[in-house]
């Protein structure tokens, strides 16, 4: 309730009396002045005056990073309708798995700003400290084939693309297959993990991690990170990043399940694909070799030629593919 006060606020721009809040979300007076309470604590500046009622007090230059915030500006069906938000938790990953055994519906959306036990791939840790980063984990509960599930991780990607080029105005990019890539350099991670059982999906949670304020990044990621705040200049507001990579999601998943295959996003994910045309170093296990990015195919594989022209289908959870000349 807490963010459809905030936004109702907000949106009036004037005093709400409490009276109209009590009827308009179904609840007591005391519910209604416990969550302004709460949302005080959050920093939040709501005037209250005799006979008016509530007003909120903006200050454009404050971040406000909390869960009534993103529940306030999250303009989604259904994705994120279901939020978590923590100051602190181990990894939302984690977090979004256990919901999931719990049974929390598909769309769920988990946010820290800080996280204790980051996750990375490979079995790698992701470095999370506070008031720096964006760290979620959204929760699915897809019908589709286990199988299936690897090519999420190219959806989120494209969606977060979208989303990065919205709020920022920075022409972002993909290297395949889940790289965001501004400025030449990498500004997030995705791990995508699934719950399977009698082979069928029970659920699959897909975390992401994006680099925001300017920071000291470990040596080994000095040469191709970055922060998205450096990359544009100005302070990026994490809420409506977030904000804008839901909405950017659910329209893409959508297009997704008509065929359960990347076909109708195929031609814009490669429009955004930096590595396309380019010479690429494929690192399979079986043997390194090179060849030229041509696009993905419709389940995601990296379409490679190679100096015979036949083209090599590369799937992602086999190999990484790796600039000639560097990180793209
Ligand atoms: C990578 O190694 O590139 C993937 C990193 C994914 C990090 C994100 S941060 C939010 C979510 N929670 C985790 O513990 N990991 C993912």
């Amino acid at each position: 309730m807490q963010g459809e006060i905030l936004s109702l606020l907000r949106e009036k721009k004037t005093y709400v009396s409490g009276q109209q809040l009590c009827e308009q979300f179904g609840v007591s007076r005391t519910a209604v002045w416990k969550a302004i309470e709460q949302l005080r604590k959050e920093g939040y500046q709501i005037r209250a005056v005799q006979n008016k009622g509530y007003i909120l007090v903006e200050d454009k230059q404050e971040e406000h990073f909390n869960g009534a915030e993103l529940a306030s500006r999250m303009d989604t069906r259904w994705a994120a309708k279901k939020l978590f938000f923590y100051d602190t938790i181990d990894s939302t990953n984690t977090e979004a798995k256990r919901l999931g055994e719990e049974g929390a519906p598909d769309g769920t959306l988990v946010v820290a700003d800080m996280q204790t036990a980051g996750k990375g791939r490979r079995g790698r840790g992701w470095i999370s400290p506070a008031h720096t980063n964006v760290y979620f984990t959204l929760l699915l509960r897809p019908r589709f084939a286990p199988d299936k599930a690897a090519m999420l991780t190219l959806v989120i990607a494209h969606s977060m693309c979208r989303a990065v080029e919205e709020v920022t105005g920075l022409e972002a990019g993909i290297k395949w297959p889940n790289d965001i890539v501004v400025s030449g350099k990498k500004i997030c991670g995705i791990l995508t993990e699934m719950s399977v059982e009698l082979n069928e999906i029970k659920y699959v949670v897909i975390g992401v991690g994006i680099n925001v304020r300017e920071q000291e990044f470990p040596e080994e990621l000095r040469e191709k990170a970055i922060a998205l705040d450096t990359a544009c200049g100005t302070r990026v507001d994490r809420t409506r990043l977030i904000t804008a990579i839901m909405k950017a999601f659910e329209e893409d998943y959508e297009k997704f399940l008509q065929t359960v295959s990347l076909e109708g996003l195929q031609s814009s994910y490669e429009k955004r694909m930096v590595n396309c045309g380019k010479e690429v170093c494929v690192l399979d296990p079986k043997g390194e070799y090179r060849g030229i990015a041509r696009g993905i195919n419709e389940t995601g594989e990296l379409l490679v030629e190679l100096p015979d022209g036949t083209i090599r289908e590369v799937y992602a959870g086999e190999v990484s593919v790796r600039g000639i000349y560097g990180y793209v």
